[in-house]
């Protein structure tokens, strides 16, 4: 690849970021369509945010993907935001144009597609959906638009209460009351980011009829424990590849192939 002067500038805004595999498949996609542009991370801490915004507007960066902790600002910041976003709560996509920035929201749509493959009809379908925080908004909102009845637990209770409250869920007490109720369970939170985290709930209580996803990245012990039962799963990954790709399709007006994304982040991360 050349840089050079009409090289156009992307990226990742979040704090961390190395961890990121944006950067990876978002580079893929711009080779694939042989687009002079990059992909870069820019760690923003907090209270740089605002900052970091009106540089990127100043310095004609093209569009930015945003993560934590960033997300509700960018909503907040930007001119033109879509409605998605605007009942999420929070912006993972930004579009620096000559009209203004627009925000978008493509982590609902990444988990719906990906969801579809464990799932395909989710009308009538109960769900149980683990964690409050910014991902299980996006998740809830694609779940209710898809007409399926969620139920939600949060290790912090006021966070589910305002989260059903706003995005129409069932708030539980704990994972298990619900449990023999659900056909599909997603886990949003962070728990299981390490091996030793300790279990959500006793995950001898699931059967092989329930669907598990998870929105890390990996197999989780969530994820093996309920493979080992049997239960279809699905780790994080196609979620981050189709929200990805939507961003990519928002900023350039292209549909890159998911198995071109998917094998340059598989590769990466074998790499590593
Ligand atoms: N696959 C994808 O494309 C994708 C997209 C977005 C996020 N993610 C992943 O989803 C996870 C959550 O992201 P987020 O943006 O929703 O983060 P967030 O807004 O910080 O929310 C974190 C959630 O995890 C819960 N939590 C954290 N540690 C816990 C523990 N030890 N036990 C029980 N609950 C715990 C929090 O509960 P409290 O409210 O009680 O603190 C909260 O509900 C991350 O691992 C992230 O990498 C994946």
């Amino acid at each position: 690849m050349t840089l050079d002067g009409k090289t156009q500038v992307y990226g990742l805004v979040g704090y961390p970021v190395s961890h990121s595999l944006s950067p990876v498949f978002q580079n893929k996609a711009f080779q694939h369509f042989s687009i002079n542009a990059l992909y870069v991370p820019f760690e923003v801490k907090p209270e740089d945010f605002e900052k970091a915004f009106l540089g990127l507007k100043a310095l004609g960066v093209k569009g930015v993907n945003v993560t934590l902790p960033h997300k509700e600002r960018a909503l907040e910041l930007a001119d033109f935001s879509d409605p998605h976003a605007k009942a999420i709560g929070s912006a993972n996509t930004l579009s620096f144009t000559p009209e203004g920035v627009h925000a978008y929201n493509t982590d609902w749509i990444g988990f719906l597609r990906a969801v579809h493959k464990l799932m395909p009809e989710l009308k009538g379908v109960k769900t149980l959906v683990l964690g409050a925080g910014g991902s299980a908004r996006a998740v809830v909102y694609a779940l209710r638009g898809q007409g399926s009845e969620v139920y939600l637990w949060n290790r912090t209770p006021e966070k589910a209460d305002r989260l059903c409250k706003e995005l129409g869920c069932e708030k539980v007490s704990s994972p298990q009351e619900v449990l023999r109720e659900v056909e599909l369970m997603v886990n949003t939170t962070s728990s299981g980011l390490k091996e030793q985290d300790p279990p959500l709930f006793d995950y001898q209580l699931l059967s092989p009829q329930h669907k598990v996803m998870d929105l890390i990245y990996w197999d989780t012990p969530l994820l093996k424990f309920a493979k080992s039962l049997g239960c279809p799963c699905q780790n994080g990954l196609d979620m981050l590849l189709y929200q990805g790709m939507e961003s990519f399709r928002l900023w350039t007006g292209l549909e890159v192939p998911y198995e071109v994304v998917r094998e340059a982040v598989l590769e990466y991360l074998q790499s590593t």
